[in-house]
C-alpha cells in the first residue's frame, strides 16, 4: 500500500490533557488516519511572528506522523483570516454579502499555498498518495505540479460548493476553478455540490463532462465524485453508552430531572443558524406554554475564528439574544436556554446527546454536519431522541428519516420541536433505526476507503493526455 500524505490547514496537534479542536475536518481525519496511518502535514496553529520558522516540526503519535509548520503573523492574517475565512468561507456558504475581497489577502492565500508546497515537497517519495483537504489549500496541487511533483493528488472539499451565480461573484473564481482542475480526484460532500461544480465549468465553457465522473478542463483530465464524510459510528455509540458514568454527564442528568432536554452543538459560526434557532425555540415556548418550566435547551457553542469581525459580532449577538430570552421567559426556578461558549470533549458530548430528547441541527448551509450524525449514533436504541435537521445540511441527503426543516421558516422549526417532543416511541424507534443502519454502513472508514480507492485508480500524471 502506498504511503498516505494528508495535508490540511487545521491539524489536531496531539497535546496531553488538551481536547481535540471542534470542527468536522479534524475529527473525521483523525478517525480515518489512526487506523491507516500516514503523514499529516499542516499548520501548527501557531504564529512565528515576523520571521518564518526554519523547520517543520514532527510529532509521532501511533501510526500518524504529524509534520507541522508555523506561519508568520502576516500569513495568518492574509491567508487564514483574510482570504480563507472572509472570502472563501462566506462565498461557499452562499453569503456573498459577507465576503470581503482584498488583493493583499488573495496574494497571501496563493503565497502560503506555495509555502506549503515548498515544505511538503522534500517529504515526498515517488509513490506517495497526497490527499489535500478543504478550501484553505485549493491551489496546493498547482504549486506542487509547478515543482515537478507527479504523484497522485486528491482534493476533498469539506464545505458546500455553491451554484455558478454565487461562485462567479468571487473575483478570483477562475483561479480557484483552475486550481481544482490540477488534482487527479476532486471530491465533494454531496451530489448537489458536485452538480454545482460541473454546472459552473460547463456554463463558463471551460470544461467538458466525460464518462464515469471524469472531467476535461484546463488541459487536464481528472475525476470528480461525491463522498459524504461520516463518523466512527460504532465507536461513538459505545462512548455514548459509557458516558452515563461520566461525572459531568451525571450532573447534567440530575439537573434535568422532570425536564425534556433539547440540544444544539455548533462552532460559533453564522452558517450554523443559531440566532434563527433561538428564535424558533422562543416561538415554540410561547406557542406551547405547557412546556414552560418543563423543557431545557442546551446550546454548546465553542468560539471560533474570533479575529474575524463577523464572528465577533455573532458572539455578541448570541450572548445578548440568549440573555434576552432567558430574561423574558425565565422564572425563579427555570432557565429556558443554557448557553455555553466553552468547548466540550467529545466523549462527554456523546453522553449529552444521549440525554437529549431532541437534537436541533439547523444550519442555514453546511457541507455535511457531523453533529447530526453523532446525535443519531449516541441514542439509546430503546428510547431514541428525535433529530430535527436543516434541509440545507449535506447530512439531509442521507438522514431522510429526521424531521427535515427549512431553517428560514421560524414557525416551521418551532412546530417541529413540538412534534419531536410529543412523538410516540414507535415512530421515534422506526426513524432512528433507519438512520442508524445507514450510518453503521456509511461510516468514516468507508468514506476514507472510497476516496482512496478512487484516487489510487485514476491514471497518474503523465499517463493520460487531455
Ligand atoms: N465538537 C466538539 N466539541 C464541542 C463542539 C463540537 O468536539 O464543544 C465537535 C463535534 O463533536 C463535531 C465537530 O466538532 O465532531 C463539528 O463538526 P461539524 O461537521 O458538525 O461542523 P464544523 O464545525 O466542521 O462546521
Ligand atoms: C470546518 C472546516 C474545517 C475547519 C473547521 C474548524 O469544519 O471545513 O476546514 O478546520 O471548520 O474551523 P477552523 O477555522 O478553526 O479550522
Amino acid at each position: 500500500m502506498s504511503r498516505l500524505i494528508v495535508v490540511s490547514n487545521r491539524v489536531p496537534v496531539p497535546e496531553k490533557g488538551k481536547a481535540a479542536p471542534a470542527g468536522g475536518l479534524a475529527v473525521a481525519l483523525q478517525a480515518a488516519l489512526k487506523e491507516r496511518g500516514g503523514i499529516w502535514m499542516g499548520w501548527s496553529g501557531k504564529s512565528s511572528g515576523e520571521e518564518e520558522t526554519p523547520q517543520i516540526k514532527t510529532i509521532i503519535d501511533g501510526k500518524i506522523t504529524y509534520a507541522l509548520t508555523d506561519l508568520t503573523d502576516r500569513d495568518v492574517e492574509e491567508y487564514y483570516h483574510g482570504f480563507a475565512n472572509r472570502v472563501l468561507w462566506p462565498t461557499f456558504h452562499y453569503r456573498i454579502d459577507l465576503a470581503e475581497y482584498g488583493r493583499k489577502e488573495m496574494s497571501g492565500y496563493f503565497r502560503v499555498n506555495r509555502f506549503f508546497a515548498q515544505r511538503l515537497a522534500p517529504l515526498l517519495k515517488p509513490d506517495d498518495v497526497i490527499w489535500v483537504q478543504d478550501y484553505h489549500l485549493i491551489p496546493l496541487a498547482s504549486e506542487l505540479r509547478k515543482m515537478g511533483i507527479k504523484n497522485r493528488i486528491g482534493f476533498f472539499l469539506h464545505i458546500p460548493l455553491p451554484p455558478a451565480d454565487v461562485l462567479l461573484a468571487m473575483p478570483v473564481y477562475d483561479q480557484i476553478i483552475e486550481g481544482l482542475a490540477q488534482y487527479d480526484l476532486v471530491g465533494f460532500q454531496t451530489d448537489y455540490d458536485l452538480a454545482n461544480f460541473v454546472g459552473a465549468l460547463v456554463r463558463e465553457g471551460i470544461g467538458e463532462t466525460l464518462e464515469d465522473g471524469y472531467f476535461k478542463s484546463h488541459n487536464r483530465i481528472f475525476k470528480t465524485g461525491a463522498y459524504p464524510i461520516s463518523i466512527e459510528t460504532a465507536a461513538f455509540a459505545a462512548y455514548a453508552k459509557r458516558a452515563v458514568n461520566n461525572a459531568m454527564v451525571k450532573k447534567a442528568a440530575s439537573s434535568i430531572i422532570g425536564h425534556d432536554l433539547v440540544i444544539g452543538v455548533d462552532r460559533l459560526d453564522y452558517s450554523k443558524g443559531i440566532p434563527q434557532r433561538l428564535d424558533a425555540y422562543e416561538r415554540f415556548i410561547l406557542a406551547n406554554p405547557a412546556y414552560q418550566g418543563h423543557v431545557s435547551y442546551l446550546q454548546i457553542t465553542p468560539k471560533s475564528r474570533s479575529e474575524v469581525p463577523e464572528y465577533e459580532a455573532m458572539q455578541r449577538m448570541l450572548a445578548e439574544q440568549a440573555g434576552r430570552v432567558n430574561g423574558e421567559l425565565g422564572t425563579v426556578d427555570w432557565v429556558p436556554i443554557r448557553y455555553m461558549t466553552r468547548s466540550v470533549a467529545r466523549p462527554i458530548l456523546a453522553g449529552l446527546y444521549r440525554l437529549a430528547k431532541v437534537g436541533l441541527v439547523t444550519p442555514m448551509r453546511d457541507g455535511m454536519n457531523l453533529v447530526a450524525k453523532e446525535y443519531i449514533a449516541a441514542q439509546d436504541p430503546e428510547d431514541p431522541g428525535v433529530l430535527i435537521l436543516s434541509r440545507f445540511a449535506g447530512a439531509a441527503r442521507e438522514l431522510k428519516s429526521a424531521l427535515l426543516v427549512n431553517p428560514y421558516d421560524t414557525e416551521g422549526v418551532a412546530n417541529a420541536i413540538a412534534r419531536a417532543l410529543s412523538m410516540p416511541l414507535e415512530e421515534r424507534k422506526e426513524r432512528w433505526q433507519k438512520m442508524m443502519d445507514h450510518l453503521l454502513v456509511h461510516d468514516v472508514m468507508e468514506w476514507c476507503n472510497n476516496f482512496m480507492d478512487d484516487l489510487t485508480q485514476v491514471p497518474q500524471e503523465g499517463d493520460h493526455a487531455a
